[in-house]
């Protein structure tokens, strides 16, 4: 990740888009103290972080950018074909979705992005394009247009929309169709969901991030087992998601990154993690194509740990079968399950043979376990 190109990228437009509501120091840091807990604990409050403008472009803008990589990687050889990708973003923000993709476009080789940005706040709207043209002239992205719309997707005609390579709905879903019970939210936001996938020109992906929180992650999830046909990722099995059996979990992926210094410190200041960027997600398409390791025996994802405890790790994962709790114990450390080491929420292993359902698997020598599938490596 290219995050100190970024941080100029973010340094020459915040004067100006923020005008007197930029923040540095320990203002900047109080503001993002205030809106990451309207974020994880106060969400009915979140009209009022449309107005932590300096939080949200100065942090939250850069900390999320690299998100969406991890799912485009696991999209390797779905990816769209041809020197331009069209891309529809869903509740656009600042473009932390839609200006990760054209990175992450700009470093396979297209030559052009085009957005379609849909949002119902002007400012965000804004800013999205100065960081575009700020982000374009420092060669971070391709060519880039983008198509600004304010409009508020509850409720938006989206069948009207050109088809798009590319759909995103990043860290939005959550904040929609608030007015509603919990029963019609989800109903509503399956509808949505299958909306976006009507958008899908052939080939294309739709992938919706969300906040690794349990409420929001177990939403996901009971939105991919309705939309089991159409999941490409995370998962590996047909059946029912069983991490919704238990209330006390939820299904989320990280990536192995660590905030660049000075967004580091900020996080430090306003008591946030400086690594591991977390999220829950669901990657969609129309055409039934699956990810590498769909339905093999075999094949499973870290969905838990490590748990290190004296003398040994621990780590849930899933599977065709359901759910797996690997072991490995310090002393039984070595080549044939060293692709344990490092595997985070999200990695996806390859097991000696396949388990049942809630199995406990122990590593050792003899029973090897391979790393499966592309790793994110943002910036690359
Ligand atoms: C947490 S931000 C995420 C921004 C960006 N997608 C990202 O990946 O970081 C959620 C955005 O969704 C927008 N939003 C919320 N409800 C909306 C609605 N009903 N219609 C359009 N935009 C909406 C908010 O204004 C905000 O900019």
């Amino acid at each position: 990740m290219t995050w100190e190109a970024w941080l100029e990228v973010v340094e020459e437009v915040a004067p100006r888009v923020l005008g007197p509501a930029d923040r540095r120091g320990d203002a900047l840091a109080a503001e993002v103290r205030r809106l990451s807990e309207l974020y994880t604990r106060e969400r009915h409050a979140l009209d009022a972080a449309a107005a932590a403008h300096a939080a949200r472009l100065r942090f939250f803008f850069l900390r999320d950018l690299p998100k969406i990589e991890g799912p485009l990687a696991e999209l390797e050889g779905a990816l769209p074909e041809g020197p331009r990708w069209r891309v529809l973003d869903v509740g656009a923000g600042l473009g932390a979705s839609c200006l990760g993709v054209a990175a992450f476009a700009k470093r396979r080789g297209v030559e052009r992005v085009e957005v379609i940005a849909l949002e119902r706040d002007p400012a965000a709207l804004d800013a999205l394009e100065a960081l575009a043209r700020a982000a374009h002239r420092r060669g971070l992205v391709p060519e880039l247009v983008i198509d600004a719309r304010r409009a508020d997707v509850d409720g938006l005609e989206l069948g009207t929309l050109p088809k798009a390579d590319l759909v995103v709905a990043g860290f939005v879903l959550n904040e929609l169709f608030r007015d509603r019970d919990e029963v019609d939210r989800l109903d509503a936001a399956e509808g949505l969901l299958r909306a976006l996938v009507g958008r899908l020109a052939p080939g294309g992906s739709a992938i919706v991030l969300e906040p690794a929180l349990r409420t929001e992650a177990r939403a996901l999830q009971a939105l991919r087992d309705r939309l089991a046909a159409q999941v490409y990722a995370p998962c590996l099995r047909a059946g029912e998601c069983p991490l919704t059996r238990r209330e006390r979990d939820w299904c989320h992926a990280a990536l192995p990154l660590e905030l660049p210094p000075a967004l580091a410190a900020l996080a430090l200041r306003a008591g946030l993690r400086a690594s591991r960027l977390t999220y829950a997600y669901l990657t969609l398409r129309a055409d039934g194509r699956r990810l590498a390791g769909y339905e093999d025996p075999r094949a499973v994802r870290v969905v838990g740990g490590p748990v290190e405890s004296k003398g040994k790790a621990e780590w849930d994962a899933c599977g065709a079968a359901g759910l797996v709790r690997l072991r490995r114990l310090d002393r039984e450390r070595g080549p044939d399950n060293a692709a344990l080491d490092g595997a985070l929420r999200g990695t996806l292993l390859r097991l000696a043979s396949a388990p049942e359902d809630g199995a406990s698997v122990r590593a050792r020598a003899g029973v090897p376990i391979e790393r499966i599938g592309p790793v994110a490596r943002p910036g690359t």
